[in-house]
């Protein structure tokens, strides 16, 4: 059911832990499964993204979607992070089963939410990046309103 590379960031996760004095750090949930991931960034003077790490309580995909998209932000720009949807991140994983692609959602909206909290204490904007909302749950709720 899953994917070798799944099972491989499930069981041996990249980058787990925290940051001392991170450049942002951000925290995203799923009301509906109450899973809750936090991703700290540290972003260096030329908008790179030097180190990327991960606390997830939460299912295994949502830490093998936190694992990959730490490794995936890792070395990019903040305009190349923006990129790492969690489309991307799936396909990084070799695909997930359709009921868990809403947990690589909480892995894109966490690198969203350690930009905002970058930007935010800098003082910049990011162009393309939203604000993001602090339970995933409610973004399904809405997405899937407008179909
Ligand atoms: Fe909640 Fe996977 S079931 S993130």
């Amino acid at each position: 059911m899953y994917s070798e590379k799944v099972m491989d960031h499930f069981n041996n996760p990249r980058n787990v832990g925290e940051l001392e004095n991170p450049s942002g750090v951000g925290t995203v949930g799923n009301a509906k499964c109450g899973d809750i991931m936090r991703m700290y960034l540290d972003i260096d003077d030329n908008g790179i993204i030097r180190e990327a790490k991960f606390k997830t309580f939460g299912c295994g995909a949502a830490v093998a979607t936190s694992s990959m998209a730490t490794e995936l932000v890792k070395g990019k720009t903040i305009q190349e992070a923006l990129q790492v949807t969690n489309k991307a991140v799936m396909e990084a994983l070799d695909g997930l089963p359709p009921v868990k692609v809403h947990c690589s959602l909480l892995a894109e909206e966490a690198i969203h939410a350690a930009l905002w909290d970058y930007a935010e204490k800098h003082n910049i904007t990011i162009e393309g990046l939203e604000k993001p909302v602090n339970d995933i749950g409610e973004k399904e709720e809405a997405e899937e309103e407008q179909y």
